[in-house]
């Protein structure tokens, strides 16, 4: 049995107690005097432990002196309390085991120095044994956590929407194609197309966009539900704001507005921000010295002021009298671009901002039709330093009105048919979001690109590990 090294730091045990912990040589520095301090860290917190080990072990001059970054070890020892040292616990050791020697400790990836991200990025299968990955492990795990808290105690449930579907969530033909048929040598109708009939699942699927669709059938039997997964979008956009795998958290509430709806966005993000505020100080205190300045402040700032609701016509509006020169020119009836979006909440407004009634041009079909015609009941939410963050809707629950948006969308109503019978039958308002989870993480943390928010990142022409 183990102690985790979160406990011992902790004070768990108290001083002079026997313990057992195990973990990853981080450092080892030898003193003359015949000691040897070695840093161990298991993940369970930000900090490693110092783990003293003196020349009488019998293995010191065998094993403990020839320790090196990333070999693994068992301490048993006792817990000796060190109140005027940054660390407030220590382990003197009784016994050094070695578990997993180093095999070359000159190549061994991860030295005890600063890794440029690319590189670690190129040794993601070791990133998560740094400091850096371990507290983005630790901090996605956190506001994960608190998502799942969030809706549970608010009587949502949680529904598990399929990875394959054959329905494009988003109608904007962004999907990859899931098949086992042999691309060499493709079936073919009498007219010459791919016949997906003899395909696995005898019709063409993909990987899911969203799970939206399928989760507002369950809002039209549960009232309020959500769906947290994995989502997969071929877009080809190589930016360090985008994902082709990127994990979705998508409430849906009935007998809701657009307004409820953004109610909703803020009162999740400010409550999962003060989780993880509470409970990854450590973490969060490495970010903020060590990645990006001014994010906890950022952090606790965006938990303690109410967000601007603003009007898309409104937001057009102020981007054209802004005496900022834009690079992508500004005029009613544009989506925004990140380089708008930042301006309105950090210059313009200086806090998060619920931009809303979008162009229906620019946005789903699924979105509900204002009065006015020309704009849907679309909502994003804009957070200084990053721009969209949470992007939702009122959904369009009239059944002759969805029809027209397909129609005028070019999307076979056939395909949707399942979509349109919740309006067929029992119909009723209803609204939802999607928080992209690492852009969440990204927020939270201050790193630069996305894909250090998530374990495995997907991007166009890169896929290992
Ligand atoms: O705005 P999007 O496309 O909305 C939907 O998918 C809706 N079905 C959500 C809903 O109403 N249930 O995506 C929602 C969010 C974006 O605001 C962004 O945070 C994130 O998902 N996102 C991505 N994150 C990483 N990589 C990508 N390629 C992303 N595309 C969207
Ligand atoms: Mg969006």
């Amino acid at each position: 049995s183990r102690t985790s090294i979160s406990q011992v730091l902790a004070g768990a045990l108290a001083a002079g107690q026997p313990v057992t912990v195990k973990g990853w040589v981080r450092t080892r520095r030898d003193s003359k005097a015949g000691l040897s301090f070695i840093h161990v860290h298991d993940g369970s917190c930000f900090a490693p432990i110092q783990v003293v080990a003196s020349n009488e072990l019998p293995n010191y001059a065998g094993e403990v002196q020839r320790l090196t970054t990333g070999c693994s070890v068992s301490v048993r020892g006792e817990v000796i309390a060190t109140p005027d040292r940054p660390q407030p616990f220590e382990i003197r050791a009784d016994s050094v085991e070695v578990l997993g020697w180093v095999e070359d400790p000159e190549t061994y990836p991860i030295q005890p120095k600063q890794h440029s991200m690319e590189f670690l990025r190129g040794v993601a299968h070791l990133r998560p044994r740094t400091n850096t990955f371990g507290a983005v492990a630790r901090v996605r795990h956190t506001l994960s956590m608190a998502v799942h808290r969030f809706f549970d105690q608010r009587g949502f449930f949680w529904v598990h929407t399929p990875i394959i579907t054959t329905s494009d969530a988003e109608g904007a033909g962004e999907m990859f194609r899931v098949s086992t048929l042999d691309l060499a040598n493709l079936p073919r109708t009498e007219n010459g197309a791919i016949d997906f009939e003899q395909d696995f699942f005898g019709r063409a699927a993909h990987l899911t966009v969203s799970g939206q669709l399928n989760v507002e059938a369950y809002a039209m039997a549960l009232s309020n539900v959500y769906t947290f997964g994995p989502t997969f979008r071929a877009e080809k956009s190589n930016t360090s704001r985008h994902l082709a795998e990127f994990w979705m958290v998508e409430p849906e509430i009935a007998f809701a507005d657009l307004h409820e709806d953004a109610d909703l966005a803020e009162a999740m993000l400010k409550s999962v921000f003060t989780d993880l505020l509470n409970e990854r100080a450590d973490d969060m205190a490495f970010f903020e010295e060590r990645v990006q300045k001014g994010v906890l402040q950022r952090l606790e700032s965006f938990v303690s002021t109410s967000f601007e609701r603003m009007e898309y016509t409104d937001a057009i509006r102020h981007l054209e009298g802004a005496k900022k020169k834009f690079e992508f020119p500004v005029k009613w009836g544009v989506d925004l671009a990140t380089e708008h979006e930042r301006w309105l909440t950090e210059e313009h407004v200086g806090r998060p901002i619920v931009v809303m009634n979008y162009p229906k041009e620019i946005k789903s079909f699924y979105m509900r039709e204002n009065e006015d015609g020309r704009t849907v009941a679309a909502m994003d939410v804009l957070a200084p330093g990053i721009g969209e963050i949470i992007g939702g809707s009122q959904r369009e629950e009239r059944l002759d009105v969805l029809d027209r948006r397909m129609d005028e969308m070019g999307l076979d109503r056939e395909g949707y048919a399942w979509y349109r019978d919740l309006r067929r039958y029992g119909t009723v308002p209803h609204a939802g979001f999607g928080l992209g989870f690492e852009r969440l993480v990204v927020y939270a943390t201050g790193i630069a690109n996305i894909r250090d928010a998530i374990p495995y990142p997907r991007t166009p022409g890169s896929a290992e590990f």
